[in-house]
Parts: C-alpha cells; structure tokens; sequence
C-alpha cells in the first residue's frame, strides 16, 4: 500500500439561507464597525470553522457586529445577500466567492457604495477589490500530484479539477500539470480521464469516476483529485470496483474523513492548508479597510499569498 503522506503547504453546514446570522459584540454600540462574512457554501469542512474565527476574532478585535450568510453555492444569491449586508451598513466583506466572474457584480457595487471587498482564498476578478488573499494554489496543486507519484509512477491516469468557476481550481491543475506533463510527454503516463467537478461535490466525482472507470475497463492506476471532497468521491468508486487501497488518490485541506480515509489507507495524501494564519490575516485586513486605516506591509490593493513551501516572492505584490 502507497505510503500515507501529509504535506504541509502553507504558512502563510449547511444552514438555512432565509435569515443572516448576526453575530453581537460584547459593547455593541450605535454606529460601531459592523463587517459581513459571505460564504460559498458549508458542505467543505474548512469553511465553517473559518467562519466561527472570523466571527470570535472581529469580536475580540473591537467589531460591533458581524453579518454572515452562506450561498449554498447559489451565485445569484450570494450576491443578493452581499447587496443586503451593503444595505445592512457593513463596512467591509469578506467573500469566499462561489463564482469569480459574478462575484465581480456584486463587489463592484458595494465598493460604489464605500464598502472595501475581500476576496478569501478565491479571486474574485474585479478591478474593485479591496484585497485578496489566499494560499499558493499552484504548490497545493503540485505537491498533490507528487503525492500520487509517490505511490504509482507510471501508468493510466485520472484527473478531477475542482468547480469550474472557482479560480483556484485552474491555479490547483497548473500545479498539477507542472509535474505531470513531463511525465505525459515522456510517455509514461497516459491521461485517461480528465473532467471538473461542480461545486467540487463528492458526489458529483463519485458518478464521474464511475463512468470513468466503465469507460477504461476499470484500469486506472492513479486519480490526481484537486480537493478531499473530489477525492473521497474518486475512493467511493474505486471501492466498489474493489480497487481502493490500490489506487493512489490525492486531495487538500486534511478534513477529518480524509485524514480518516488516509488512516485506513483508501487515501494517499492531503495537502495541509493551516486556516490559522489565513483567517486572522482576513480580519485584520477587512477591519483596517472598514476603519479607513492602512494595511500592514501592504497597500489596499496588494495580493497576498501565503506559502512555507517555497518562496512565493514572484507572485506576492509590494506595496
Ligand atoms: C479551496 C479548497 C476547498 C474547495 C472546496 C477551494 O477554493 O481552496 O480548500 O476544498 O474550494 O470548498
């Protein structure tokens, strides 16, 4: 059985829609800095736990209040509702948008109404964004790929990218591709499946993996998945053709089914995204903006990616 492998890359629930949760500061008082959290969606473990630190960490740092509401991965709605927290009277937003390109709407407005725009750990593509900030995707995408390889070199490879409309799923791929290419080019490896997955859904990889494996005759030697969900889905595929444990499969954000998954050996690495260092950061950065203060070492218009895998100087803007 391949070698079970954590790497760690990077220092740097669904609830119901109708209703914001709102989140009171202790001294709440008339006219005090209200920020708003917009999430994509609560099926990803990483997020909910962002939430809850965002929520403490505002609080503890002075806030007034946060307003936060999950789009379940509904594009049209999360922009509806960064509209209301605009209406709401925030004075900034951080966003993990479930669609870059229609996010834009949304942020474009609330910055014509004076409200600073953050794009976490997705890009949002707006010429208005306050900030963005986030981890080296294209290491998360290169460190899964050398996971797999560690396990199988050679061979028929799968390929599943994470949602088409979120950009770090192409930024995780050219990883990816980075140290497969030469490998498909030399010959060996020969890619024998390749598709995105909507809403990076595990159950969305499962039926693509299904039909990937009917399509090759169930030879498939390595699935390079681009997230745990996509990748747990690829494991419940592979284990109902009998081939789990057999198959190396990759992924990122260590849930805790995956780490599970890497226990029993049906899963063979997850690359570590340490949400510690990025969700303080996102708060101090969305306070500064809502107070009109500058940032820290960056200016309002900076993109900050985090990295302790390698030096990420090239992609990191000075102010
Ligand atoms: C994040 C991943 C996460 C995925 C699905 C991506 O944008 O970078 O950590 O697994 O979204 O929520």
């Amino acid at each position: 059985m391949k070698r079970a492998l954590f790497v760690l890359a990077a220092v740097l629930l669904s609830f119901a829609v109708a209703a914001p949760a709102f989140a009171r500061g202790a001294g709440e008082k008339e006219g005090g800095i209200k920020i708003g959290l917009s999430f994509a969606e609560f099926e990803v473990e990483r997020w909910a736990r962002e939430k809850d630190k965002m929520i403490a960490l505002a609080l503890e740092a002075g806030a007034s209040g946060v307003v936060c509401q999950v789009a379940n991965n509904d594009a049209n709605l999360q922009n509806s509702q960064i509209e209301n927290m605009v209406a709401e009277g925030v004075k900034a937003i951080i966003i993990v948008a479930v669609d870059g390109q229609a996010a834009g709407t949304a942020v474009d407005a609330a910055s014509r109404s004076g409200v600073a725009c953050i794009a976490y750990d997705r890009l949002i593509k707006s010429s208005n964004l306050a900030a963005y900030i986030t981890f080296d995707n294209i290491e998360v995408g290169r460190q899964e790929a050398l996971g797999v390889l560690d396990g199988v070199k050679k061979g028929n490879f799968a390929l599943l990218g994470g949602s088409p409309t979120d950009n770090n799923a192409y930024l995780v791929r050219k990883g990816q591709m980075l140290v497969l290419q030469p490998l498909i080019d030399n010959g060996d490896i020969t890619i024998v499946g390749d598709q995105f997955v909507d809403g990076w859904s595990q159950e969305k990889a499962l039926t693509i993996v299904e039909n990937m494996l009917t399509a090759n005759q169930n030879r498939i030697d390595a699935v390079v998945a681009s997230n745990d969900s996509t990748g747990l889905g690829a494991v419940g595929a592979l284990a109902a053709q009998g081939l789990a444990r057999k198959v190396p499969v990759s992924g990122q954000d260590c849930t805790a089914a995956a780490c599970a998954a890497i226990a029993e050996g049906t899963f063979t690495v997850s690359v570590f995204k340490d949400i510690n260092l990025l969700a303080p950061k996102a708060v101090e950065i969305a306070l500064a903006l809502a107070q009109g203060k500058p940032l820290q070492g960056m200016s309002s218009r900076s993109l900050a990616f985090l990295s302790p895998l390698r030096n990420a100087r090239d992609r990191l803007l000075k102010p």
